[in-house]
């Protein structure tokens, strides 16, 4: 077991009260986790605010490098990372593995930013009456930014807001979920071998509003970038005010399976989308719409390649799903899927429960007003549901508070266009799950699913101010 501590200003700061961490799959206590207090964010958020005025001059070509050198430790560093995930999060070894491998891809796409940002300049003679004017634009950096993040991609997540944020040049101080902290903190280290001065990354631990408030109000706090539940990024959003914010939150991801769609090629790629991780994946497929002609055959084969998913431990290679992340996410789990078959919804398979696992479930007969359909279920439970037409299937997943990626499995180039054009969200998928995801794309929710995007050149501009110059070129 390893106790943790605070990480302010390139050094480990020991605090008055520590947390037990538990392995999500058996419960053994992993580590004693400090938890910040009020006073130490502060702090962390003042030290941030100095080094950030020496670093704001730093060379694109020295940030670069730095994001670079971060991506080779974490490559030579691997298996370690990988374990490290596994145990934490209890995501299993394969997944976790990658994981591994789009962060490290995500650094690099940090590091290839740092030197792509460009500015355009401005005609302005095209306005009347302007002559001997040059005008240009640049982005610049903002400050001290604030990144709260998720238990459920440990450190691709938490470098989707480190990448870009260092790629412009601001300072970061960071609050890591408190399921998964360790990740977080073997990052530290990392970032200090790769070159990056000590004050620029900042890693406060715990849990609560306490600890997360002067993370959100601190007047020296320019930017706050949150990946969690709508419900929290609602409460930062109202308290941010003027200054920016990126929200990427949940959703209850729909995916549309026309007749045109071959059944046998895309069934696996469908369990995988519902079942990995546990289903605690933003974008996992909660919801799958097929036509009324397949809904029969798809359902079976669907059903038949879940049952085979190996449930275990998520150190063992060959499992396909473990434990969710606590003892109470299995529960709210029960208590939605009894809810829902006491209104009718049947379990084509699993609801079977322990008390750290739920067998990959699969739910028919469901209304679209059940907690399983309409709300985001952060677990292994997907719904399928028969239409008729394709206007109904898009008015479907519509029906929605939520709207981060959806998608369509079409041969018919209208539809899936159709498709395209009137589903309400942040990514339309054509010809696979809702899942789909690499770490270069513009990735961000419509409705409560979120505000603004990440994907690190988006990320990048979120992340900056553009700024205007011009000169008066004779007097
Ligand atoms: C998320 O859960 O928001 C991230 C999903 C992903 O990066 O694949």
């Amino acid at each position: 077991m390893i106790t943790t501590n605070l990480w302010i200003n390139g050094e480990w700061v020991e605090t008055e009260k520590y947390d037990e961490l538990q392995a999500p799959f058996d419960g053994e206590v992993i580590a004693k986790v400090a938890r910040a207090t009020p006073e130490q964010v502060t702090q962390a958020i003042n030290c941030a605010h100095t080094a950030y005025k020496k670093f704001r001059t730093v060379t694109a070509y020295e940030r670069s490098k730095i994001l670079y050198k971060v991506s080779e430790i974490m490559e030579s560093r691997k298996e370690e990372l990988v374990r490290i995930l596994a145990l934490e999060a209890g995501k299993p070894m394969r997944a976790a593995r990658g994981e591994l491998d789009r962060t490290i891809a995500t650094y690099l796409f940090a590091a290839e930013e740092a030197k792509r940002s460009t500015g355009e300049t401005v005609p302005l003679d095209a306005a009347p009456g302007v002559t001997d004017r040059i005008g240009w634009t640049k982005r610049v950096s903002l400050g001290v930014v604030s990144a709260i993040t998720p238990f459920n991609f440990p450190f691709n997540l938490v470098a989707h807001k480190l990448g870009p944020a260092f790629a412009v040049g601001n300072a970061v101080v960071l609050k890591p979920a408190s399921q998964t902290p360790i990740s977080s903190i073997v990052m530290a280290e990392i970032f200090k071998e790769a070159g990056l001065p000590d004050g620029m990354l900042q890693i406060v631990t715990g849990s609560g509003s306490e600890l997360s408030d002067p993370l959100v109000t601190n007047p020296l706090v320019k930017k706050v970038t949150f990946t969690g539940s709508s419900a929290v990024g609602l409460k930062i959003k109202e308290k941010v005010g003027l200054r920016k914010v990126t929200l990427e939150l949940g959703s209850n991801a729909g995916l549309i399976i026309e007749p045109s769609a071959p059944i046998e090629k895309i069934v696996d790629r469908c369990v995988e989308g519902a079942f990995g991780f546990a289903g605690q994946v933003c974008i996992s497929l909660q919801r799958i719409y097929v036509h009324a002609s397949i809904a029969e055959q798809f359902t079976k084969a669907f059903v038949e390649a879940t049952e085979k998913l190996v449930i275990g431990s998520p150190l063992d290679e060959n499992t396909d799903v473990s434990a969710m992340i606590n003892p109470k996410e299995v529960d709210r789990m029960k208590e939605w899927i009894d809810s829902a078959i006491a209104e009718g919804a049947k379990v084509a398979t699993g609801a079977v429960f322990t008390k750290r696992t739920l067998k990959p479930t699969v739910m028919v007969d469901v209304k679209p007003d059940m907690k399983i359909v309409c709300q985001e279920t952060f677990a292994p439970i997907v719904s399928i549901v028969s239409y008729e037409t394709l206007q109904e299937a898009v008015s479907l997943v519509n029906d929605s508070d939520l709207g981060l990626n959806a998608g369509i499995f079409t041969m018919n180039i209208e539809d899936a266009m159709f498709a395209a054009d009137e589903l309400e969200a942040g990514a339309v998928i054509i010809n696979d799950i809702p899942t789909f995801r690499t770490d270069n794309m513009p990735y961000g929710g419509v409705k409560m699913s979120g505000y603004g995007k990440e994907g690190i050149k988006y990320a990048v501009e979120e992340m900056s101010d553009m700024k205007f110059i011009t000169i008066k070129t004779k007097l």
